[in-house]
């Protein structure tokens, strides 16, 4: 404990204790990408089966949740997120009666399962999109949104607006049977759904209801934010004079009636105390996101928002390059926090999923000497604040983005290659800003997350008995959960260690108060946690270098009349070799728990 007195205030007010206590406030979760998860019948996919081996190890990492990507019959044009049945499995996976077994064995462990879904948008494969293209007068048309298209000089129909779809070009697919244009927000296999038409409303209530009867305890909703549309369609802004189309976000997201949409949900969600968590790209406002999320609303339980996860995009377009910044991080981050917790609404803690690079990569070094520790110091930063965290399979290991070989060839994701395909067909010969892609691919691409898991260092990594859809990360030899569990000292260890953290002392790590401190340091994300009970302080260095650091004159103040202890470090710091002016290793980071004893853990 530092030696230096202080005669200010002894610490600072009590937060009010505003937070709704609820079970999935208190939970982890551990995402899993069934494709790269575990292979169990040698086809070079993984599948449910692979799931259900694999339980003990996520339980005994110490989430309690298990969130499935979408495990529903797909043309796979989008890893699942394009579902041509909600009620089967892509046979690939396996069955209805695997995932019967795959609930069963999550709830004997005392666990919770969340299926995605996937709802703004089917697949063009969908019985009711066939219907729906197969007629203007079919009653399934007006479950999709149909536009008569603009004519140019040249007579040829045109887009009835100029929206960009996500994964490049038009948002509109002309449909020249029917002399019509259908909206697709996703790739133009993923027609959006017109959720005007209440029967579409009824028949998502019904996948809901069927999958929570069987079992399930919740969902993620997949951009469940752009289901309501500016139902005039209006022209996007032109912000890009470049292109033709433009993002027409404004006109899509949060959109007039999303509301009524969500309370349809929730009513729903609310029978069964259901976990939900609503996927909400391009929201900024944390008045509307709270709209969705308040504990007074019924609608969704919490949000992922994107403002950290894009911090690294350049203008226009994700491949554009740009730094990110620890000061953008930190308000970020900073403004989250504060206002949940002023406004009982509740955070989403997350730096990977299926469509973000690995965090090691990002956020700190994936260079030999420095990725366990900046592994460790990420798991802390992130796991430590307020909110439901997030495990993305891998990140417990510290795994990185793919090689730095890897060529276009290897690349699956549609996004990676739609914006490939559209580079170099209008710049056949750029060779530089080829290069510049590929570059940017291995920073940004999803494939960077979607690599199989390494299981062991058998070959395919433990992952399949044959070649995979991907190819297995070179460094699985090494890198691989086997070694992990058996080294005490792994980036594995030290999650399992964070986590039981988190839960001895919920009260401070989960439903404690935020605050940002040194909010200047160019180099250090430094925080609080503070209940009636005690307080947290969480230091971390974001820099593969040592960085000096003396503890804010506030924090001493507190600490001061307090017994206090280091119950977290990854550079093997304790409480005798914390002073009042400490040196921290390259991406150090501890815990120091004061004002509380510390025997729970
Ligand atoms: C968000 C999902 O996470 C992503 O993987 C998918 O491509 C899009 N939504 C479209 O469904």
């Amino acid at each position: 404990m530092p030696s230096v007195q202080s005669n200010t205030r002894s610490g600072t007010s009590s937060p009010v204790q505003k937070t709704l206590k609820t079970w999935w406030k208190e939970s982890t979760v551990y995402q899993v990408y069934p494709a790269s998860f575990k292979d169990s019948n040698g086809d070079g996919i993984g599948d449910l089966q692979g799931v259900i081996s694999k339980l003990d190890y996520i339980k005994s990492l110490g989430a309690n949740i298990v969130w499935l990507s979408p495990i529903f019959c797909s043309p796979q044009v989008d890893m699942g997120y394009d579902v041509s049945d909600y009620y089967n499995i892509y046979r690939p996976y396996g069955t209805v009666e695997d995932l019967d077994q795959l609930t069963a064995a999550i709830h004997q462990r005392g666990m919770k399962l969340v299926l995605d879904l996937v709802v703004n948008h089917t697949s063009d494969q969908h019985r009711w999109f066939q219907e729906a293209r197969s007629s203007r007068a079919n009653p399934y048309r007006d479950w999709y949104i149909w536009k008569k298209p603009r004519y140019g000089e040249d007579g040829k129909p045109q887009p009835p607006n100029n929206w960009k779809s996500y994964f490049g070009g038009s948002a509109w697919e002309y449909d020249e049977p029917s002399g019509e244009y259908y909206l697709h927000l996703f790739a133009k296999e993923q027609p959006d759904l017109n959720w005007e038409n209440p029967y579409v409303r009824a028949a998502v209530h019904d996948v809901i209801r069927y999958w929570l009867q069987k079992g399930a305890d919740g969902f993620r909703m997949n951009a469940i934010n752009l289901i309501s549309k500016d139902q005039s369609f209006p022209n996007a802004e032109v912000t890009d004079p470049y292109s033709p189309w433009q993002n027409g976000t404004k006109h899509f997201a949060c959109g007039p009636r999303l509301h009524e949409y969500l309370q349809g949900i929730g009513k729903i969600l609310k029978q069964y105390d259901a976990f939900s968590v609503g996927e909400m790209p391009e929201v900024y406002d944390l008045n509307e996101m709270l709209r969705s999320i308040g504990a007074d609303r019924s609608e969704l339980s919490m949000v992922f928002h994107f403002e950290s996860v894009t911090l690294d995009h350049g203008h226009g377009s994700k491949f554009t390059s740009r730094k990110w910044d620890l000061h953008e991080l930190k308000s970020i981050v900073s403004r989250w926090q504060t206002f949940m917790h002023e406004n009982n609404g509740w955070n989403t803690l997350y730096l990977e999923n299926h469509d973000q690079p690995r965090a090691v990569s990002r956020f700190g070094s994936d260079e030999p000497e420095h990725r366990a520790s900046s592994a460790k110091m990420l798991a802390t930063f992130l796991g430590l604040q307020s909110g439901t965290l997030f495990i993305y399979q891998g990140q417990e290991l510290g795994m990185p983005n793919v090689p730095k070989h890897w060529g276009i060839e290897q690349y699956r994701d549609i996004e990676t290659l739609n914006h490939w395909n559209e580079i170099t067909a209008s710049d056949p010969l750029n060779t530089p800003l080829h290069e510049a892609c590929l570059l940017e691919y291995r920073l940004k691409s999803r494939d960077n997350a979607r690599t199989p898991m390494q299981w062991d260092d058998s070959p395919n990594a433990g992952f399949s008995s044959v070649r995979p859809w991907l190819p297995v990360h070179d460094d699985y030899q090494d890198l691989n959960a086997v070694n992990q569990v058996n080294d005490k000292d792994s980036v594995y260890h030290y999650w399992v260690n964070m986590l039981r953290l988190r839960k001895a002392y919920p009260d401070i790590l989960v439903y404690g108060s935020f605050e940002l401190l040194c909010p200047e340091h160019p180099d250090l994300f430094i925080y609080t946690r503070t209940a009636p009970s005690g307080r947290a302080l969480i230091v971390t260095n974001f820099r593969p270098r040592e960085v000096p650091w003396s503890w804010p004159i506030a924090e001493v103040a507190y600490v001061a009349s307090r017994s206090g202890e280091v119950v977290l470090s990854n550079a093997g710091r304790t409480s005798h070799t914390l002073s009042n002016t400490i040196t921290l290793q390259p991406f150090e980071a501890f815990v120091w728990l004061s004002g509380t004893e510390t025997s729970r853990l």
